[in-house]
């Protein structure tokens, strides 16, 4: 009987310690919850996937926080809104398009998708994620396969890109303009497919944030016949069309 009585007190001790450890969950996921509430990352690894519906094409973007180059910029968007909307004055079919700074490769999508032999660019460790966006996009669908390439800004272009063989007709520029040290490189670079007698018409978007980034657009306007295409208050962005001083 005692024995008896000693298992029963032993299986109510175990009863009440469950009962207790199931309520300091309840507390402690009450309190996560709330902590949810106040705390958010300020950098979130996951890949993300944006849609987009450009030039008769659903386009589906792989994202990720890894780097600049591998998220969507509003220069960007614009640029293949303003594509889009002027295909008569902008006619991009069967002409040599080169995207310089292409990122997530968007712009260089849209760009394919309206019939343009297109190049995207950027720094090494983007393409990976350029290719498979461009790939993903434009299989299939697209006039021309479009070409990756490797090009930093101001780095051994006359070896990588030799003007008279590398010739566009379009060099488009969306977002490359914001905090960094390379803008005189990415000015030098522009030139070298911008030329005299080259006839190569250069696109660039960007949304204007910095003091840095007028005295770029000063430069820029100075250096290049240029003009304002197109200005998108909301978005801040501006697009900017520009041939080489003659
Ligand atoms: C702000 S992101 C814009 C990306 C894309 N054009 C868009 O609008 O979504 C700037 C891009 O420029 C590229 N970039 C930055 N510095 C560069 C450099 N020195 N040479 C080549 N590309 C560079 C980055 O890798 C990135 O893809």
């Amino acid at each position: 009987m005692e024995v008896d009585d000693n298992k029963q007190d032993g299986k109510l001790q175990r009863e009440q310690g469950t009962e207790e450890a199931l309520s300091d969950q309840k507390v402690m996921a009450g309190e996560a919850l709330d902590r949810r509430n106040v705390w958010e990352p300020s950098v979130y690894y996951a890949l993300g996937k944006e849609s987009f519906y450009f030039a008769g094409h659903n386009i589906s973007i792989r994202e990720s926080m890894d780097a600049y180059g591998a998220l969507i910029w509003p220069g960007a968007i614009a640029l293949c809104q303003f594509l889009e909307n002027n295909q008569h004055q902008m006619n991009l079919m069967d002409k040599a398009v080169l995207e310089i700074g292409a990122g997530t490769g968007l712009l260089s999508i849209v760009a394919s998708l309206l019939g343009a032999w297109v190049t995207a660019t950027d720094l090494p460790d983007i393409m990976p994620n350029l290719t498979f966006n461009l790939l993903r996009n434009t299989k299939g669908r697209s006039r021309y396969t479009p070409q990756v390439a490797a090009l930093s800004w101001g780095q051994d272009l006359e070896r990588d890109f030799p003007s008279p063989s590398y010739h566009y007709d379009y060099v488009f520029a969306a977002d490359v303009v914001y905090h960094h040290e390379c803008l005189a490189d990415l000015l030098k670079t522009m030139h070298h497919f911008c030329r005299p007698g080259s006839r190569t018409t250069l696109l660039w978007a960007n949304k204007i944030r910095f003091q840095s980034d007028m005295r770029f657009t000063e430069s820029f306007m100075s250096s290049f016949n240029a003009t304002l295409l197109s200005e998108l208050p909301q978005q801040e962005v501006r697009i900017y069309k520009a041939t080489a001083k003659e």
